[in-house]
């Protein structure tokens, strides 16, 4: 088998800093508080963490919005607190994965006060300025993904900017050659440093097109039915020709060092042939890793993902790794969206498909999105069209004491009021508990080249149900997932022995097994 690199082979744990933990007692997370709970992550068994952004914001978009390239916003800690973690998570073999915004800075940005401060700052063209319309309006129809135009208009200078975002997130423009360099000097100072390598978002929506055309009206928009920052299509605003040259640069610096994995953010869709397109060749790279978001948009049914992880292995390019997200900061928890039943289901399935396996922090214990009133929305997301991320976004669950053992004192965001049961602490003791489930498969995972670097094949199987087999040095593991409530039975292909079952209560040994409602089971053949 091929010599793989960690990312190839390994899971990727996603932290949201501000939710993890708390180690100072002002009610958000912060680096130190990572550290603290390294063993625990360890003890996982996961192989790499990607931080959520924790470089200087003022935090309209909770650090989606930075300030600050090369440093730490002060609440998470400092450069010092983050060497330590780096060096605590590298001795227990857990790579550090950053999280780099490099479509957008927040309007504090230094280089976004200078642009802004008069039409002929050499700054000035590092973002993307226009003159209003003759009538006032904005230069186009782009629409903001967080409502209303996006653009703004500054009164002062007398031109608007662009802000695929909020109007306190300025787009940069990567036509201009500085740009890139500032942004690629900011990588290096991390990668210098050690990091792991970098989830870098919105990959696809760094080049405009040059004209600013219209984007044109979608077809399928209904007013008042829909998002309303979905009435148009983006064709003019992302995924834009020059996209694959710029990332191919973005690449390269990547490659200046050693073994660093770039993992990006592309458009959610369901099309393998679109994700694909992101990887690149050999002679040219891009992204080691776009995601594949199908896991979150797919209808939850067996045929559905049968027929898409099928494409999706047909269509991957040679070589290329393929991955999987069930969860992330911007979408509705799995346990949510499909019920805890099922959710462990999802679970093993995620485990043991073939492609690098991304966990939302509080999946493995079943943490679902928190009911918060709109008055409390933080995120402007919900403030503006009334979808809050908020929900996903809660402290992590550790134990049954105040604040979840999260935190000393009152939350950022409320703590769900089902963390006296599901917690870490509670779920470690628990032998059939979600943590116990996770647990095992991810070791499972990890000791099994099958699983972890194997080829894939579906296999026939009665409806509701999806069946496949990884293979690896002769050994077949074959993944039998129930999808419904209801009981069915499926028929190996040969003499197999039952691994796992998502009810961990479960060893046997047949041709025949039947699946109870919401079980899925791991056959060695
Ligand atoms: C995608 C991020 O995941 C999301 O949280 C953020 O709001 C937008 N990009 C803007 O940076």
């Amino acid at each position: 088998m091929a010599q793989t690199s960690w990312w190839q082979r390994g899971i990727v744990y996603q932290i949201y800093p501000r939710s993890f933990m708390d180690s100072n007692g002002d009610g958000i997370g912060d680096l130190r508080g990572i550290s603290a709970r390294l063993d625990y992550l360890h003890w996982l068994g996961i192989d790499g963490i990607w931080l959520s952004p924790i470089f200087p914001s003022p935090m309209a978009d909770f650090g989606y919005d930075v300030s600050n390239y090369t440093d730490i916003y002060p609440p998470f800690g400092n450069l010092d607190d983050f060497d330590h973690l780096l060096e605590e998570a590298h001795k227990r073999d857990i790579r550090v994965i950053l999280d780099l915004v490099p479509n957008h800075t927040s309007n504090h940005h230094p280089w976004f006060l200078d642009s802004r401060s008069s039409r002929d700052n050499p700054k000035r063209d590092w973002y993307i300025w226009r003159d209003p319309q003759p009538d006032g309006s904005p230069p186009n129809n782009w629409l903001s993904y967080f409502g209303g135009a996006a653009w703004t208009l500054d009164e002062k200078t007398g031109q608007y900017y662009l802000h695929s975002f909020l109007p306190e997130q300025p787009d940069l423009n990567y036509h201009n050659p500085e740009v890139k360099q500032a942004m690629f000097d900011g990588i290096r100072f991390w990668l210098k440093r050690g990091v792991d390598g970098f989830r870098v978002d919105v990959i696809d929506r760094m080049i405009k097109d040059e004209l600013l055309r219209d984007n044109p009206l979608n077809p399928d928009y209904v007013e008042g039915r829909d998002n309303p920052t979905g009435k148009y299509l983006r064709l003019y605003s992302e995924n834009r020709p020059g996209i694959h040259e710029l990332i191919r640069e973005f690449r390269a610096v990547f490659d200046e060092f050693k073994d660093r994995v770039m993992i990006g953010e592309i458009a959610y869709s369901t099309d393998p042939s679109l994700i694909c397109g992101f990887y690149g060749t050999e002679q040219a790279p891009e992204i080691n890793l776009p995601f594949n978001f199908a896991p979150l948009m797919l209808p939850w049914n067996a045929a559905a993902f049968r027929q898409f992880a099928d494409a999706y292995a047909a269509t991957l390019p040679a070589g290329a790794t393929g991955n999987y997200v069930l969860g992330n900061h911007d979408q509705t928890r799995v346990g949510t969206r499909i019920g805890l039943p099922q959710a462990r289901v999802a679970a093993l399935m995620l485990l043991t498909l073939a492609g690098t396996p991304f966990i939302y922090y509080g999946e493995e214990i079943g943490m679902c999105d928190v009911a918060i009133p709109p008055h409390l929305y933080q995120d402007p997301q919900g403030i503006n069209i009334g979808i809050s991320r908020d929900h996903q976004r809660t402290p992590m669950q550790w134990e049954n004491t105040p604040y979840a053992g999260f935190s000393t004192a009152e939350t950022w965001l409320p703590v769900a009021p089902d963390y006296p049961v599901v917690n870490v602490a509670v779920q470690r003791g628990d032998p059939t508990s979600m943590l116990n489930l996770y647990h095992t498969l991810i070791e499972l995972r990890r000791v099994t080249p099958a699983l972890h670097s194997g080829t894939y094949q579906s296999l026939a199987a009665p409806e509701g149900c999806f069946v496949y087999l990884r293979e690896a040095d002769l050994r077949q593991m074959l993944v039998a997932l129930n999808f419904t409530n209801e009981e069915k039975t499926i028929t190996l292909p040969r003499y197999g022995k039952v691994l796992i079952s998502t009810h961990l209560d479960r060893v046997e040994t047949g041709t025949q097994l039947t699946l109870r409602p919401d079980e899925g089971v791991l056959v060695e053949l």
